[in-house]
């Protein structure tokens, strides 16, 4: 990033990074976790969830992709090891169930994830919202869509 660029940034740029970069870890777990649960499953509403899973899992890999672009301008690099991912996120990774037929325990443990994003999500608008505009921004519009997840799923889980 250039450096006026940098210069309007009135956080500490490291800590932002790592800021970013928890998030970015984050975003990849859910990708990962919503994508493995779409090829996964099975059982007579698989063909409703699948399709919602595997758009959900890309709109988190295209968050990862727009936090990543934001931590290289700032001068930090994504996580460049895999191994590294879990240790760096803030949510973890939660395993699809077992028994891929368990729709409940998918669903309740999507909105977990959904809802740890949410919260880190808004206290990182709250925390950039002066300091790193930019940053904020990128923020506010992850909590957005992650706003709309939750409520996809919990009317998913209400209709079980
Ligand atoms: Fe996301
Ligand atoms: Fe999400």
């Amino acid at each position: 990033m250039g450096k006026q660029g940098k210069a309007v940034v009135k956080a500490p740029i490291d800590e932002v990074v790592s800021d970013l970069l928890k998030a970015y870890a984050d975003e990849w777990l859910a990708h990962y976790q919503y994508w493995v649960a779409a090829v996964s499953l099975k059982g007579v509403d698989a063909d409703t969830f699948r399709p919602v899973l595997m758009k959900m899992s890309q709109h988190e890999l295209k968050h990862a992709e727009k936090l990543a672009k934001r931590i290289i301008q700032l001068g930090g690099k994504p996580v460049l090891h895999f191994e590294k991912l879990l240790a760096t996120s803030g949510c973890g990774y939660i395993p699809p169930p077992e028994d891929p037929t368990n729709y409940e325990q998918l669903i309740k443990d999507i909105l977990k994830a959904e809802a740890c994003a949410i919260k880190f999500y808004s206290e990182m608008v709250e925390k950039y919202r002066v300091t790193d505009v930019v940053t904020h921004e990128l923020f506010e519009e992850l909590l957005e869509d992650e706003v709309e997840d939750e409520q996809i799923w919990e009317d998913f889980l209400a209709k079980l």
